[in-house]
């Protein structure tokens, strides 16, 4: 199993690009099941997560194509894909593949929104507290599906389609915002979705579903309206930039210092997170090209931060946060509201010399001088990032195993950070 090691106390400098939303791609990828013509979608990461979705989407007859490169185009450019559902062969998602990525269960809207039945498999995914789908489950029903849970399946059924309905979610949940849009896009009347997820992602694929013939308004506000159409068509989009990655790699500098480039990131998708930055003492500044990320000399400052639902502070950089305020001058607090047991990270960075306290949901971070290279593991994708955050500032060397996780969600992460300096580099055994 491929590990990653690190010589900590290098400087970042230079230029990283940003790639496209993991979080965007795959419910963009998953739309691809709502129609028979292609759909195209340009600036795709490579992820272990969309090698995986394919593998999904191929198991219910959607061809995947993977466009070459023309010569001169930059090799490390995202990907165009094409996806076409044109006969979906299996309303059925089974456990072996679902069970590898959570948010493949997803597939279970556009699947009974089209072809009136569908089978998937409850979810696994990272282990971050126990992420149930009971409020997906209740927006299919909302919009006439009949629900059975069988054998660790759900079955949904609609067999005379579904039709639109009110939504009104007790919990803001991204993945219940995308089945609800997904099933009503294709739902006889109209849906109103009420205390829906703002998250930029959602945005994204609210676009793309417009391009391809829905009428959906409000996106990226708290009440969306879809008017649901008879069918839809296929449609060419390109992937928002990840904003969890920028904000990774603006965490990733400001712990080394120095001034790095953050190619094509947009500051709106991600201003809660430069805010904490900014206040911690880091200098961000917005150009033309992305955002700058630069810290000379001036030591960190402690925060005091909660995550929250989008335009928050994302629960997906909470671990990298806490990775950088080890090492800020002062007692920094962070509290985790989104995901219960998002703190498997606290004793992988204790091993680096962090001194954290865990009080329930909230952790309090001492600042330290220094921290020490280890080995470490980490048991999901955004904590084993920190530990990589962590390792850059350690003294000596740091081993994080299990990069499995990493490559679930960053792309050639070691490629992008040894660029800039960093002493970096894969172990495949
Ligand atoms: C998505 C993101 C993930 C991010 C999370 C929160 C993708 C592929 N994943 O995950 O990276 O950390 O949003 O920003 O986009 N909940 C329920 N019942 C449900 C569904 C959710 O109680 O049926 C709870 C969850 O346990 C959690 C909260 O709602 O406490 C938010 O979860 P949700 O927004 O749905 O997360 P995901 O869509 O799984």
């Amino acid at each position: 199993m491929d590990r990653i090691r690190i010589v900590g106390g290098a400087r970042l400098t230079g230029t990283i690009p940003i790639s496209g939303a993991k979080n965007a791609t795959l419910p963009l990828m998953i739309a691809s099941l709502l129609t028979e013509e292609p759909l195209i979608l340009e600036n795709v990461p490579r992820l272990a997560d969309v090698i995986q979705l394919q593998r999904i989407l191929g198991n219910h007859g959607v061809d995947v194509m993977i466009n070459g490169k023309r010569p001169g185009d930059d090799p490390n450019a995202g990907r165009t894909i094409t996806l076409s559902a044109k006969t979906i062969v299996d309303t059925t998602a089974p456990y072996e593949l679902v069970s590898k990525m959570r948010a493949s269960f997803w597939v279970v809207a556009p699947l009974v929104a089209r072809m009136g039945e569908a089978r998937v498999s409850l979810p696994g995914g990272c282990a971050i507290g126990t992420r149930p789908v009971d409020l997906l489950i209740m927006a299919l029903e909302a919009l006439g599906a009949d629900i059975e849970i069988d054998g660790g399946y759900v079955i949904a059924r609609a067999k005379k389609g579904l039709r639109g309905g009110e939504i009104n979610f007790p919990k803001v949940t991204v993945g219940g915002t995308h089945t609800a849009l997904m099933a009503a896009a294709l739902a006889r009347g109209t849906t109103v979705i009420e205390n829906a997820a703002r998250e930029p992602e959602i945005g994204d694929v609210a676009d793309c579903l417009n391009k391809m013939g829905a009428k959906i308004t409000g996106a990226g506000t708290a009440r969306i309206v879809v008017e649901g159409v008879a069918r839809l068509s296929g449609a060419r989009h390109s992937v928002l930039p990840d904003r969890i990655e920028t904000g990774t790699y603006a965490m990733a500098v400001a712990m080394t210092g120095g001034d790095v480039l953050l190619q094509n990131a947009r500051p709106e998708l991600l201003q809660a997170a430069l805010d904490v930055l900014v206040e911690a003492g880091v200098q961000v500044t917005p150009t033309n090209e992305g955002i700058r990320i630069a810290r000379n000399g001036a030591g960190l400052s402690p925060v005091t931060v909660s995550t929250a639902p989008f335009p928050g502070f994302p629960t997906d950089l909470q671990a990298q946060l806490m990775a950088l305020m080890t090492r800020a001058k002062g007692t920094s607090r962070i509290t985790e509201t989104i995901f219960e047991n998002r703190f498997m990270h606290v004793q992988e960075l204790a091993r680096l010399g962090a001194r954290i306290r865990l009080d329930g949901d909230t952790a309090t971070i001492e600042g330290v001088d220094r921290l020490k290279g280890a080995p470490v593991m980490a048991t999901d994708l955004r904590a084993s990032v920190s530990l990589v955050i962590a390792g850059l500032a350690a003294e000596g060397e740091t081993t994080v195993n299990r990069v499995y996780h990493l490559d679930r969600g960053f792309e050639r992460l070691e490629d992008k950070l040894a660029a800039c300096g960093a002493a970096i580099a894969r172990i495949s055994e």
